[in-house]
């Protein structure tokens, strides 16, 4: 380890904040990045970025779960240790916080100078340790590994995210949509597909008009080449491959042939494929929930959504698909609301990622004009949000292998 210990301070009350700092002014060897963190996703991204030797992490935190971060952080980089800090010390909320991973967990009313260097050195320990033992297995440590080799020139695979809610209305296309003109602004090559073949509204989302439908890329399946799709695509900031203007061309794009459609555009020149879906799961639904290397399945705190989203991870389970690649966003989010994102993820059996804030306004202004509000309203909270789960996407596509599906039959 560096000489000088690297102490992230997560917590949100001015007064824990102020009297954690005091507390490790006086203890010698550690730097404390000044960094200004409102939320859960800025705090992943600090994580990312700095990778800090621990992390002091105030339980109730704003967004997300405590210990759901506590177990995030720990994705994100992997030899940060993580002491929670709390008000409550009871034997349950200790356990949890071990089960999250937490090193340790320290009660911040009663906390002494002495009690915060026992902790960080224990920390330190175990980050040693952790150094020896991935040393032995042959895993280097950021540091260590040397630079990146230049990219080839040979184009990757595109990486194909889904969004997908078992229950409608829940913000699936709105919130596709914005992402595809986030991950478009930081520079990547987007498509957005629109695999809700009989209604889907990705086209109007965008305000584009067109004849040229996924539908015609049906109907020449069998020569289909780069030229034509590019002919077909709507050029809306990102690419966009729309669903079919009329309801009945939908059975014109069949499971195959859509798996054929995705394949082929996945060899294009785009960084990135998102596939907007129905709830209703038929064989485009099936192939785009397949394909996708993560899910994203949208949620709302509503007891029939959560109903339907459990349905559909055992249904996931019995058609094969990981459900280890669902990432559970929760659209729409009330903090007031009885429905917590502790409760939602004890009914799901899997952890609610992130949340997403509901703006009414917004969303429905952005949808009437047919500009994402992504486009418009880049500093709002919702906006923000979801730029911050683009770039966990895309973190995330970057340690998953790609996936490489095979084409369904005709
Ligand atoms: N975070 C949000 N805050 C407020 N309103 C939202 C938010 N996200 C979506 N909405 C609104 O919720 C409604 C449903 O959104 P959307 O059409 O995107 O859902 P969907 O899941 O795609 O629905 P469908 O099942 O019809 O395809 C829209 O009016 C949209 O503007
Ligand atoms: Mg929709």
């Amino acid at each position: 380890m560096a000489d000088t210990m690297k102490v992230l301070l997560l917590a949100i009350y001015p007064r824990v904040q102020q009297k954690l700092r005091d507390l490790l002014r006086q203890i010698p060897g550690i730097s404390i990045p000044d960094m200004s963190i409102n939320n859960a996703e800025e705090a992943i991204d600090a994580v990312f970025h700095i990778k800090p030797d621990v992390v002091l992490l105030e339980n109730d935190f704003p967004g997300m779960d405590g210990y759901y971060l506590a177990e995030l952080i720990h994705k994100e980089s992997p030899l940060t240790q993580v002491i929670v800090v709390s008000e409550v010390s009871s034997a349950e909320a200790v356990r949890m916080a071990m089960r999250a991973g937490a090193c340790d967990y320290l009660n911040y009313k009663t906390l002494t100078v002495e009690e915060l260097s026992a902790a960080l050195s224990h920390a330190q320990s175990i980050i040693q340790e952790e150094r020896t033992k991935r040393r032995a297995y042959g895993i280097l440590d950021e540091e260590e590994k040397a630079p990146a080799k230049p990219t080839s020139t040979r184009r990757q695979r595109a990486r194909i995210v889904t969004f997908y809610s078992p229950k409608g209305g829940a913000g699936t296309s709105t919130i596709m949509v914005n992402m595809a003109q986030a991950l478009h602004d930081k520079g990547m090559k987007v498509l957005a597909v629109d695999a809700s073949l009989q209604y889907g509204d990705i086209a109007l989302l965008f305000n584009q008009f067109s004849n040229r439908t996924i539908a015609n890329l049906a109907n020449k399946i069998d020569d289909i080449d780069e030229q034509l799709v590019l002919d077909i695509v709507g050029k809306a900031g990102p690419d966009i491959l729309a669903a079919p203007n009329d309801p009945a061309q939908a059975v014109q794009v069949t499971g195959p042939t859509f798996s054929k459609i995705i394949n082929f555009v996945a060899n294009m020149d785009y960084d990135i494929i998102l596939i907007n879906t129905s709830s209703y799961i038929n064989d485009a639904t099936f192939v785009a929930l397949d394909v996708a290397e993560i899910i994203v399945l949208l949620v709302v705190q509503e007891i029939a959504a959560v109903r339907a989203a459990r349905s559909f991870l055992s249904l996931m389970s019995e058609l094969g698909l990981q459900v280890s690649r669902t990432e559970i966003v929760l659209n729409r989010y009330d903090p007031d609301a009885i429905l917590t994102t502790a409760k939602i993820s004890e009914s799901l059996g899997r952890r609610v990622g992130f949340t997403l804030k509901s703006d009414y306004e917004m969303a429905s202004r952005a949808a009437n004009l047919g500009v994402p509000f992504m486009m418009e309203y880049k500093n709002y909270e919702l906006s923000k949000q979801i730029i911050a789960l683009g770039d966990y996407l895309v973190r995330r596509l970057a340690e998953i292998e790609p996936h490489q599906p095979e084409l369904q039959q005709g």
